[in-house]
């Protein structure tokens, strides 16, 4: 089948045509608009503004998309949407989009969760996963290792209790004086920094011997805040502890994350990692992962830099991998809605369900 995928739930807008042949994903055109310019001014996203470029820009990129897979609407078995989570009027747009599509061409719609999408993006690589896996999802809003033993089988083992990886990676970016998203620029400045210069806290690594594998990164933000503080107001203080605190600042949220996600390898028993969400472009992450993945002789998966953040295909990608299993039927009533908070766990089907 071959799927038109429309993801509007942040500040990206993305629309990507995938279709499968026998099982394997094909990614046939893709294109995407970030709107990270525009809210830069304003430190952060602004949802009015985002859902204003979305209503912009998803209809030329539609026509990117097909033109790059050389087909036209006709050619689309059915129109997928991500639903939620995400900011609701964001959603709206492409939901609505879709929706008006699919309905112009009397073709099925699929809505689709943000966050299953990045969880099968894996699968949109040249080295695709196998099941069983446990999935280490990373992105701007969430942190949550689960246990996928096939698509819409996920159980969650454990996830962030307050700021998600991506989000302390932004706001320390933001007290080190970096742009918003602060995620790459902190790992590009941390390439100069000495990270044993500072002593920065891993929260909740010692529950890791009771089994727990939540996570919390607000305590770091606070300890990131009081160093950049004193350094700011202390005169003499070395021109480069900027990049100093950068570095320790990534490998402090890196040693956390790959302590869990080994832990949630040994006691889950699956031994397969994938990294998914924009936070697995991280290179320090995927350097420390390799290396502990070898350690455990279990095999890691890395979306695609390019899909490591939002993009439309993998959006496509999980409803025709939804569809394909059997899970999803598309549908043709035209009626739809958004579910800005909507938990991975509710996309989980019984075993028995996936015959
Ligand atoms: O998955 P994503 O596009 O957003 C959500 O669905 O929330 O991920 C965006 C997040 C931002 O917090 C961004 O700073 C972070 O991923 N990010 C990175 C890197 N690239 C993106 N964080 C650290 N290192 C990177 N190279
Ligand atoms: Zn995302």
């Amino acid at each position: 089948m071959r799927v038109l995928g429309i993801e509007t739930s942040c500040d990206e807008t993305g629309v990507a045509v995938v279709s499968s042949d026998r099982g394997v994903l094909h990614l046939e055109g893709q294109a995407l608009h970030s709107q990270v310019q525009m809210h830069e001014a304003y430190g952060g996203v602004v949802p009015e503004l985002a859902s204003r470029d979305h209503v912009r820009r998803v209809l030329p990129l539609l026509n990117v998309a097909l033109a790059q897979a050389q087909v036209t609407v006709d050619a689309l078995d059915a129109v997928a949407f991500t639903r939620g989570p995400g900011l609701a009027g964001a959603l709206l747009v492409g939901a609505a989009t879709a929706c008006a599509i699919a309905a112009a061409l009397d073709k099925p719609m699929l809505p689709v969760h943000h966050l299953e999408g990045h969880l099968l993006s894996p699968f949109l690589s040249a080295d695709p996963p196998q099941f069983p896996f446990v999935a280490l999802l990373v992105s701007g809003g969430h942190t949550q290792l689960m246990a996928v033993r096939a698509i819409g089988n996920y159980e969650l083992l454990g996830e962030t209790i307050d700021d998600a990886a991506g989000e302390a990676f932004d706001k320390s970016a933001k007290l080190l004086g970096l742009g918003y998203p602060g995620g790459p620029a902190l790992a590009a400045l941390a390439t100069q920094g000495d990270a044993s210069a500072f002593k920065l806290p891993r929260p909740l690594m010692q529950g890791l011997r009771q089994g727990n594998l939540d996570f919390s990164f607000a305590g770091l933000k606070t300890a990131v805040l009081t160093h950049a503080q004193r350094c700011a107001r202390t005169p003499d203080a070395p021109d480069r502890w900027r990049a100093d605190l950068a570095a320790a600042t990534q490998l402090a949220i890196v040693e956390v994350l790959v302590a869990k996600a080994r832990a949630a390898i040994e006691q889950s028993g699956l031994r397969r990692l994938v990294v998914a969400g924009g936070v697995g472009a991280n290179r320090l992450l995927r350097a420390h992962l390799d290396t502990a993945c070898r350690q455990m002789k279990a095999p890691v998966h890395y979306p695609e830099l390019d899909l490591c953040t939002d993009n439309g295909s993998m959006i496509a990608a999980a409803a025709v991998l939804r569809a394909d299993a059997g899970i999803d039927v598309p549908r043709a009533d035209y009626r739809f809605d958004v579910a800005p908070r909507w938990p991975l766990t509710q996309r989980s089907v019984a075993p028995a369900d996936q015959a």
